[in-house]
């Protein structure tokens, strides 16, 4: 594995060596380095440094200039405006970098952190016995694309879904489950995912109905929470009936995501059940909690509700009984004591921020999270329909994850199917590629905008073949597999003697920069900024191909080379990138 520090930041280095030359007693200095329009960087640290020297910012710059090691980096460095360096880069520098990133593999250069920590995310936690909605969706997309992410920066990540399978209303379907003992189905049957939600949903609703219409049936589940709680055997034999059928279900639909989830790491509510009672415990002996009517409760200056009064975090209730709080403070426990977590990373909808806050600031008051061991909720908004409205289905309901998957697909296969005639596909490439890029289309519509904003799902937008969607960068891909199948003798082959036209420049410089935006993207959770950079890589590579041609006869052997060796080098970048998101790129398309 093979470091390989971005153009960027040799610069930055030089430039701040070269400034503390000049100014001994200026200390460490920012040159405030960023690309420009002007030059390939710009450097606007020098003004505001010579403000505070009371120095004449111009002369500085040459100060500055004058002090910069000679080399093969810089071609051309001026003074411009009150006190700015443009500065351009050799092409030579530019081809001899992105040759150190293509010999390094899958990594392309980008270094592992030096001093990776430990990370919980918790994601992906749809709830037994209920159908998955859009929602679970987003957190199944953002999480997954986090996973890959952190773990390629070299982090400890640890997965945590926190699924819904504990509380009250397993009591109404379990008491139902014992009085109607056939009407879940039968474990052995298929694994088919669609016929286990159905079946749950069927005892889901004849439950409910006799739930709400027979207090004699009521009085029976609520005897039969009490039996769940204290671990009555067969009480748990046909809950857990009800959690595995889920889980025939989740596993269907995390399928059609093309998203691996592990059993060993669906640790739901019900996993924390043994901790309730002392997490409730010590958040009451040490005056964090408070009895207030009745309940155990937390109470925040800052959280009021309507009428002005506190709105506290309820950790156990006036009944005994524990809700969702109790079991996330224990799950906190959990992550931080036994799984040694320094972040705990939760990937949940911006409806439960105010939930979030009260029980990191609960447990921060307990010590469980501190400077070292921070907690922070990667929020996401919500999914929108077309009329800007929550995503419902015509009749009101919520839309099925798996049709919205089917639909996706369906639409991909035709988009695919157009031109495959021409690229010569088989059925079966047809019908695979379909299913990578529709499924890739919504993931890539949910990782490509902030996750914190709502956004319109749109199919017709998505499947699209221009614009900022994951079909555009998959044929960018696709279309240089098909280059680099054609070059036949010819061979990708870095020449930095060459002079590089402004395409190749700028598709250099940018391809140069993929490190550096995983970093931040790491480091602020923002996938969305990976799939900005993606975008812009592929429309670097349009331009590139709209100016310089890669197989032409005209060009000498050497250019052909050059050219394929950065056109390879872009492929292997948005294929790594969109894994990272956790989309396929096809080879033909
Ligand atoms: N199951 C919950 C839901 O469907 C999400 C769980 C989020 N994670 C957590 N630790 N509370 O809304």
């Amino acid at each position: 594995m093979a470091s390989v520090p971005s153009l960027a930041s040799t610069l930055q280095q030089q430039l701040a060596d070269a400034l503390t030359a000049a100014l001994p007693d200026a200390g460490t200095a920012d040159p405030l380095l960023r690309r420009s329009d002007r030059a390939d960087f710009q450097a606007n640290g020098i003004l505001a440094l010579a403000k505070k020297l009371k120095g004449n910012p111009r002369e500085l710059a040459s100060q500055v200039t004058a002090a910069l090691p000679a080399g093969d980096l810089i071609k051309d460095i001026e003074v411009s405006g009150p006190g700015f360096l443009n500065i351009t880069l050799t092409d030579r520098a530019i081809v001899e970098t992105l040759a150190a990133r293509a010999a390094d593999g899958d990594r392309l250069g980008v270094p592992p952190k030096a001093a990776p920590g430990t990370t919980v995310i918790d994601y992906a936690q749809p709830n037994v016995a209920k159908e998955m909605h859009v929602g679970h969706l987003r957190s199944a997309v953002i999480g997954d694309a986090m996973v890959q992410i952190l773990e390629f920066t070299g982090e400890n990540v640890v997965r945590r879904h926190h699924i819904g399978d504990w509380g009250t209303q397993f009591g109404m379907l379990i008491q139902y489950l014992f009085e109607h003992p056939d009407e879940l189905r039968h474990e052995g049957d298929q694994a088919d995912g669609e016929a286990a939600m159905s079946s749950l949903n069927r005892v889901y609703k004849a439950s409910r109905v006799l739930f709400d219409s027979d207090e004699e049936f009521k009085a029976r589940s609520r005897d039969r929470v009490v039996a769940l709680q204290a671990g009555d055997p067969e009480t748990l034999a046909h809950w857990q009936r009800f959690v595995d059928e889920s889980k025939i279900y989740f596993y269907s639909v995390f399928d059609k995501l093309d998203m691996e989830i592990d059993d060993p790491d669906i640790v739901g509510e019900s996993g924390y059940n043994d901790m309730l009672e002392e997490t409730c415990r010590i958040l009451e002996e040490t005056g964090v909690a408070v009895r207030s009517e009745g309940a155990l409760c937390v109470f925040f200056d800052d959280v009021k509700g309507p009428d002005g009064n506190p709105v506290p975090l309820i950790v156990k209730k006036t009944n005994g009984g524990y809700g969702y709080a109790a079991t996330d403070l224990s799950a906190i426990r959990d992550r931080v004591r036994n799984l040694k977590a320094d972040t705990l990373l939760y990937v949940v909808d911006a409806r439960q921020s105010l939930h979030f806050k009260m029980v990191f600031e609960t447990a921060r008051r307990a010590g469980w999270l501190n400077d070292d061991v921070k907690a922070h909720q990667l929020a996401f908004g919500t999914v929108l329909g077309k009329d800007g409205k929550p995503f419902k289905t015509r009749e009101g309901t919520t839309v099925r994850l798996e049709d919205l998957l089917d639909e996706a697909v369906e639409r991909a296969t035709a988009v695919v199917r157009e031109k495959a005639e021409k690229v010569g596909l088989s059925e079966e490439e047809i019908v695979e590629n379909g299913r990578y890029v529709g499924v890739g289309a919504v993931k890539y519509a949910d990782l490509s905008t902030s996750a914190v904003r709502d956004y319109k799902f749109d199919l017709d937008q998505m499947v699209s073949l221009n614009g900022d969607t994951s079909v555009y960068l998959q044929y960018a891909y696709a279309r240089i597999r098909s280059i680099l199948r054609k070059a036949g003798d010819a061979k990708p082959a870095a020449h930095p003697e060459l002079d590089l036209a402004p395409a190749e420049r700028a598709l250099g410089l940018h391809l140069d920069q993929f490190g550096a935006v995983l970093e931040e993207v790491a480091e602020g959770y923002e996938p969305h900024k990976l799939a900005a950079y993606l975008y812009q890589l592929a429309s670097h590579l349009t331009t590139f191909y709209d100016q310089c041609q890669v197989l032409s006869d005209e060009n000498p052997a050497e250019v052909v080379e050059n050219r394929l060796f950065l056109v390879e080098l872009t492929a292997r970048t948005l294929h790594q990138g969109m894994k990272l998101l956790g989309i396929r790129t096809p080879e033909r398309l």
